[in-house]
């Protein structure tokens, strides 16, 4: 095994499919400024997040930020110099609000105070973070600030013209959070978790393949029962599929996901609808399906399921019969979607066991979608990689054993290409 795949297969096992994939920032140089707030103890595990996900962080703090965390701290856990003031001699030509932007791929200020703010929009330059960011290339070295402030300060309208006239001159705005505040009120104005942040900073930087368009996902497996404690189900964690949801998501897309009886954290930016049986499935996919640019069925959708349901567990006698089970065919979500006149691009899945290539072609003909993802079922069940063949009327094409995030943003970039050929 090679050192990379060594690296790349330790992340996953450590961030899981859905987690802090580790090396999405390798290569990212972040200026992570600090501004004056308690929040700034989440900042501490911020850089952890981005250290361990390849960044490299340069530290910048203003005066009121060092009241709350020290320099020292942050040094640490950045592995570099932490700077504090304009004046700060260290730079052989005195410039620090220069120099530490040029190199710069983004500038992220957590917390971002009420004050902060309002210094960036009047473009003020009284102390090293605010000067920095009025110096810094504004075509090259974009500014993400995450606001970290009382309910009441974060609803002024003051702060909300603020946020305005930011996201106006082109900053991204992540969060905030809401919830219980350090003050002991309870409101919108919480700074995002570290891994909130960091999920919003490696989705900022993927490509916007699918900007604008709306997505329905469905994965994860349903659930058939046959009494109060029995049911049919297939095999299926719902990781591919969530690996899916998120891809799209970063790429910009309006993501619904109807997801079966799974333990899996819903992406960030994801609508999600649980559902059990694959009639409920077809119920919600078919409510919104004409409403969408693309649906993928990632979803392992039980194929029968009991022709009528026992309400009462049904009992082991010693005199009973082993019971007989009657079963009818669920609908079918994917083709039924593709039937639809006006209906979205869709993308259906073939987990075989066997003769992938054969089965996945005849799917393609006989559920009558553009694409099929073939994947062999059991070297994929539960685990955090796969490896897929893309199917359409062109051939085939295969994606390399990697972990299902990975894959997942190569599959929306597949997608999104044969998309804007149908419809551009
Ligand atoms: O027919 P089969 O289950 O092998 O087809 C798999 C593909 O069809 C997957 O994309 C799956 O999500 C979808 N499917 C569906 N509704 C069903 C059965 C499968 O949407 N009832």
């Amino acid at each position: 095994m090679s050192g990379g795949v060594a690296v790349a297969r330790a992340g996953v096992q450590a961030g899981g499919a859905l987690g802090a994939t580790r090396l999405d920032l390798a290569g990212k140089h972040i200026v992570l400024g600090l501004s004056g707030g308690v929040a700034c103890y989440k900042a501490a595990d911020f850089t952890r997040e981005l250290v361990k996900a390849g960044a490299t962080v340069q530290v910048v703090m203003t005066q009121a930020a060092e009241q709350f965390i020290t320099p020292v701290t942050m040094q640490a856990l950045s592995n570099r110099a932490v700077f504090t003031s304009q004046w700060d001699a260290r730079e052989p030509n005195n410039m620090a609000h220069i120099n530490l932007t040029r190199d710069a791929d983004a500038i992220v200020i957590a917390p971002a105070s009420a004050d902060l703010l309002a210094k960036l929009v009047q473009g003020r330059a009284d102390d090293l973070l605010s000067l920095m960011c009025l110096a810094r290339p504004i075509d090259r070295c974009p500014l993400l600030v995450a606001p970290a402030m009382n309910r009441e300060m974060w609803a002024h309208p003051a702060t909300q013209r603020n946020l305005a006239q930011l996201r106006a001159d082109g900053s991204t705005v992540l969060g905030p959070g809401s919830g219980d505040q350090a003050c002991g009120e309870t409101g919108d104005g919480r700074m995002l978790e570290p891994a909130e942040l960091l999920a919003d900073l490696v989705a900022f930087f993927q490509p916007k393949h699918l900007l604008g368009k709306v997505v329905l996902i469905t994965a994860g497996p349903t659930f058939e029962p046959i009494d109060p404690v029995r049911g049919i189900t297939n095999r299926s964690s719902g990781k591919m599929g969530f690996a899916i949801a998120r891809a799209a998501a970063e790429a910009g897309a309006s993501v619904t996901l109807v997801a079966g009886p799974v333990a899996q954290a819903t992406p960030r930016g994801v609508r999600r609808i649980d559902v059990g049986t694959a009639q409920q499935m077809f119920d919600a996919v078919m409510a919104a399906a004409l409403a969408q640019d693309l649906f993928i069925a990632t979803a392992a959708v039980a194929d029968w399921r009991p022709a009528a349901f026992t309400g009462q567990k049904i009992k082991k006698t010693a005199e009973r019969a082993v019971p007989q089970l009657a079963l009818t065919e669920n609908p079918d979500i994917l083709a039924s979607v593709a039937r639809l006149p006006n209906g979205p691009y869709c993308v259906g899945f073939a987990a075989e066991s066997h003769d992938l290539l054969q089965h996945a072609r005849a799917k393609r003909e006989r559920k009558n979608v553009p694409l099929i993802v073939a994947n062999l079922g059991p070297e994929t069940f539960g685990q955090d990689d796969n490896a897929l063949t893309l199917v359409d009327a062109h051939g085939e094409r295969a994606l390399a054993r990697a972990d299902k995030l990975t894959l997942a943003r190569q599959l929306v970039a597949e997608i999104a290409a044969r998309l804007a050929v149908v419809a551009p």
